[in-house]
C-alpha cells in the first residue's frame, strides 16, 4: 500500500481540526431525513395576500433558523383543506398549522365572534390593545382549553361590502339581497338579517363561482381578498364601510406543538413573533395597494360611507349587542364596555348623527390610511 507522505497527513489533520473548531456552517441539505420535522401549513387564500405571504416567510425563516431541521410546507388556496375541513385536519394531525379567520372559530369557540360585531372596533390599534389585554387572555384561554396552541394573531383588515345589484348606502338598500358570509358565525348571519338581506354561509373557495353564477348577490371581505379573488370584476358596487374586522389565529394542535423538541419550539416561536410584526405591516401595505387596484380597475363604483350613514347602519344593527352579550357572557361583555374604550357601540348609538365627531377623509382600511386625500367624502363616486 502506498504511504501518505507525513507532510500531507499533517496538513490534512490541521484542516480537519480547524474546520471542526470553527463556526459550524449548517448545510440545509445535510439534515438526515429522520431528523427532519415537517410542518404542513394549510390556508385558504391566495399567496399574494397578507396571510399567504406571511406563511411563506414563516417557512423560509423556520428552515433558516433551525438549520434545515424544520421544513414548513405551505398549502395556499384551499389546495389541501378548505373551510370547515381545516380544524379536523389539525386535530387529526393531517396538518400542523392553520390560520383561519376568527369568524370561522365561531362554532367551537363562540367568543371569537367579537370581531364580527359591526363597528365594535374603530381601529387596528384598538384591536391589538384589546388582544394584549383581558380580551385576548379570555379568547386565547378558550382555545387552550380546547386543545389548541395559539401561535399568533395576524391581521388582514377591515371588511368592505360588494354586490352586483345597487350601491349600498342606507340599510334599506340591503333589502331582499343575498350575501355570502363566512362559515360558523351567528353574528354575521344576524348582521345581514337585521339589514333585511339573506345570509348564505359558504366556503371561501366557492365564493367566486357563486357570485359569477349569481347564486348570491354580494359578499363582505377585505380589499386584498376582493382583489386577489377578482370579486371586483363581477361585483360593480363596493361600499367602504369598515364595519367588521378580519383577523387570523395562527394555531397548532397543543399536543403536537408541546411535543416538539424544546429548542426547536423556542426557535419557531421566535420566528413566528418576527413574522407577525412583518405580517401586520404587510397587511396595511397590501390593502392600501389593492385599494388602488380597485380604483384603477374602472370596474367598480366605490362608495365611502359617511358618519351619518354609519350611524344609520349602527342603529339598524343595534339588536346585535344583545346577541353578542349572550355569546360573550356578561363578564366579558361588560369588561369590553367598561375597560376598553370604544369597543362597543352603545355609547355611539346614544348620540345623534349631528353630534358625532366628523371623520375626515382618511379611510380606515387598515389602521388609518389616507387613500383618498384630496377627495371630499362624497356620497358616491365612480373611479
Ligand atoms: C373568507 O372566507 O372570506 C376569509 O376568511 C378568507 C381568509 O382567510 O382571508
Amino acid at each position: 500500500m502506498k504511504k501518505t507522505p507525513l507532510k500531507i497527513s499533517i496538513a490534512l489533520l490541521v484542516i480537519f481540526l480547524l474546520t471542526g473548531c470553527g463556526e459550524r456552517i449548517e448545510d440545509l441539505e445535510q439534515v438526515a431525513p429522520g431528523e427532519k420535522i415537517v410542518i404542513k401549513f394549510s390556508h385558504v387564500v391566495a399567496e399574494d395576500t397578507p396571510k399567504g405571504l406571511a406563511a411563506k416567510k414563516f417557512a423560509e425563516l423556520a428552515a433558516k433558523r433551525t438549520g434545515g431541521r424544520v421544513e414548513v410546507q405551505v398549502f395556499p388556496n384551499s389546495t389541501l383543506y378548505a373551510d370547515g375541513e381545516e380544524m379536523n385536519a389539525l386535530r387529526s394531525g393531517a396538518v400542523q398549522i392553520i390560520a383561519p379567520s376568527t369568524s370561522k372559530l365561531g362554532d367551537m369557540f363562540p367568543r371569537w365572534q367579537v370581531f364580527d360585531m359591526p363597528y365594535a372596533f374603530e381601529s387596528v390599534d384598538e384591536i391589538h390593545r384589546a388582544m394584549n389585554g383581558s380580551m385576548g387572555k379570555t379568547l386565547y384561554g378558550d382555545l387552550e382549553k380546547g386543545g389548541i396552541y395559539p401561535l399568533a394573531f395576524w391581521d388582514n383588515g377591515f371588511k368592505q361590502i360588494t354586490n352586483r345589484v345597487r350601491p349600498l348606502v342606507h340599510p334599506s338598500d340591503f333589502r331582499g339581497l343575498t350575501f355570502r358570509i363566512m362559515i360558523n358565525s351567528r353574528i354575521l348571519e344576524e348582521q345581514f338579517r337585521l339589514l333585511g338581506a339573506v345570509p348564505v354561509q359558504m366556503r371561501f373557495n366557492e365564493v367566486y363561482d357563486a357570485l359569477s353564477s349569481r347564486a348570491v348577490d354580494g359578499q363582505e371581505n377585505t380589499v386584498s381578498n376582493i382583489v386577489t379573488q377578482k370579486f371586483h370584476e363581477i361585483q360593480p358596487y363596493l361600499t367602504v364601510s369598515n364595519h367588521g374586522f378580519m383577523g387570523y389565529v395562527v394555531m397548532a394542535d397543543q399536543k403536537f406543538w408541546l411535543g416538539l423538541p424544546p429548542d426547536i419550539r423556542a426557535k419557531l416561536e421566535e420566528v413566528m413573533k418576527e413574522v407577525t410584526d412583518w405580517e401586520r405591516e404587510q397587511a396595511m401595505i397590501i390593502n392600501e395597494r389593492d385599494m388602488k387596484v380597485l380604483q384603477e380597475s374602472g370596474k367598480v363604483k366605490i362608495h365611502l360611507q359617511t358618519p351619518e350613514e354609519k350611524w344609520e347602519w349602527k342603529r339598524a344593527l343595534a339588536g346585535l349587542e344583545k346577541k353578542l352579550e349572550e355569546i360573550l357572557g356578561a363578564k366579558m361583555f361588560s369588561e369590553l364596555n367598561n375597560n376598553d374604550k370604544n369597543v362597543l357601540s352603545s355609547q355611539y348609538l346614544r348620540s345623534s348623527p349631528t353630534t358625532l365627531p366628523r371623520i375626515e377623509t382618511s379611510l380606515v382600511i387598515m389602521g388609518s390610511i389616507d387613500l383618498f386625500s384630496g377627495c371630499s367624502l362624497t356620497r358616491e363616486f365612480s373611479l
